[in-house]
């Protein structure tokens, strides 16, 4: 070969050679674009639906797929769902659920790492059952976990089904920081939506307390007024045609002014019990129950075990809102005028228990908790939730006939006010 021949040979591997790594750095610069793209609409994004579906969207495209699936994890059955499918007969996987260990997902979330499998049907994790549903002659895939903080999100995966068509490390790489930061905006979203369900839920209880305010006022102090009114015009006349009747007619007046006025302190109380801040729960359950006595007429017994410190001011409240919703209960639909409020403070097991009993006419708890959806009401979930927030469990027992107990119990030394930041 002469020497022009051969450099003109070199010449033309060199230019190959070029032209290969020219192509790679364009689709560096490509999936470099992509992720930035990517990257801004999933900060953007708060909803958790479209999120997920853009996330999918981005690691197939990201790593040029030509499926993919993203599954969550559900951490109370241990299961992983399918969340989003992409491509296949994807739909008809969407919801299916595969426990947190089973086939190469399973292995992916419970090793916590990345994986790539050139060939799953030669791979014994592949979870061929599930495949059948899937319309995609699968060959090779990426699984990588997401984690946030820690903990395990999920794992988003992508496939190829061309044979001969393989995803490589720098696919792995990239789909793995991709499935960190997914993670991270996943979490984002949860957030954001489970503070928008507490403000919707406040939104309700803002609205239902100022409901029962109004009903309050309407059918009781009104009224009074009213009636005062009434016989204070019938006293002018009184006055003027038979002035001696009218002493009693006032004497009858002031009593009435009387009630209405223990009424509004009654309404006052129940709205904000000042004395809960400033001498704490015990007093402001001793005049609670002495309101019940006068005003409702119902025979309220208090029964403290033990005396105990104060309590930070947000168990305070908690326990004094969960007692007054479960009087309010008893004295609506038990169609009782005996309750009992039970306090037992127990160091040593580091409990405080709480017990509302009524022996009224009893309910089916679970009947009205499967329906509590329909019913609008909210007073046993807000219980619940204002226990949960203090670290206690709640607990409704009811029978029909046989009356209703409400208690809860509370971890008493983390609750202390001394052991809190109140100080
Ligand atoms: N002590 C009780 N005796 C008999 N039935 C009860 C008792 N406590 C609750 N219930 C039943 O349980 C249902 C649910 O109670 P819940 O406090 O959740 O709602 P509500 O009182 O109807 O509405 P809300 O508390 O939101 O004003 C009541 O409607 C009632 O039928
Ligand atoms: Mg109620």
């Amino acid at each position: 070969m002469s020497d022009t021949t051969q450099s003109k040979k070199d010449l033309e591997v060199k230019i190959a050679d070029l032209e290969a790594q020219l192509k790679e750095s364009q689709k560096r610069i490509r999936i470099l674009n992509i992720i930035g793209e990517v990257d801004r609409s999933l900060t953007l994004e708060l909803n958790l639906d479209p999120l997920l579906h853009k996330i999918l969207a981005g690691a197939v495209k990201v790593t040029d797929a030509s499926a993919g699936s993203l599954l969550l994890l559900d951490e109370i059955n241990d299961e992983l769902v399918f969340a989003v499918v992409e491509g296949g007969g994807g739909d008809s996987l969407q919801g299916t659920r595969i426990a947190s260990d089973k086939g190469i997902a399973g292995w992916v979330a419970t090793n916590r790492q990345p994986l790539i499998v050139d060939d799953v049907n030669k791979d014994n994790r592949y979870y061929h059952s599930i495949a059948a549903n899937f319309d995609f002659k699968l060959t090779s895939l990426i699984c990588v976990p997401m984690i946030s903080r820690n903990k395990l999100i999920g794992v988003l995966q992508v496939m190829q089904n061309t044979p001969g068509c393989y995803f490589g490390t720098v696919e792995q790489e990239l789909l793995n920081s991709f499935a960190s930061k997914a993670a991270i905006s996943i979490e984002n979203a949860r957030l954001y939506k489970r503070l928008k369900e507490e403000r919707d839920k406040l939104v309700i209880v803002e609205d239902e307390v100022r409901k029962r305010l109004a009903r309050d006022l309407h059918d009781g102090p009104t009224q009074f007024v009213a009636a005062m009114i009434m016989n204070l015009d019938f006293i002018k006349e009184l006055i003027a045609r038979a002035p001696e009747y009218a002493p009693d007619e006032i004497e009858k007046t002031v009593a009435l002014a009387r009630k209405t006025l223990k009424q509004l302190r009654t309404l006052l109380f129940n709205l904000r019990p000042v004395i809960l801040e400033t001498q704490g729960l015990i007093p402001a359950l001793e005049v609670y129950t002495e309101r019940l006595r006068e005003t409702d007429k119902l025979k309220v017994h208090l029964n403290v075990k033990q005396e105990f410190a104060r309590l930070s001011s947000r168990a305070e409240i908690a326990t004094f809102a969960v007692i007054q919703e479960a009087v309010n209960n008893a004295k609506k639909y038990a169609r009782t005028s005996d309750i009992k409020i039970t306090i037992q403070p127990d160091e040593e097991k580091d409990l405080l228990t709480v017990l509302i009993t009524d022996n009224g006419k009893g309910f089916d708890v679970q009947a009205v908790r499967k329906q509590y959806d329909k019913r609008g009401s909210l007073g046993m979930i807000n219980m619940q939730e204002r226990i949960e927030a203090i670290n206690g469990r709640l607990k409704i027992q009811s029978e029909i006939g046989q009356g209703t107990e409400v208690s809860f119990t509370l971890p008493l030394h983390e609750n202390l006010l001394e052991n809190t930041k109140e100080l």
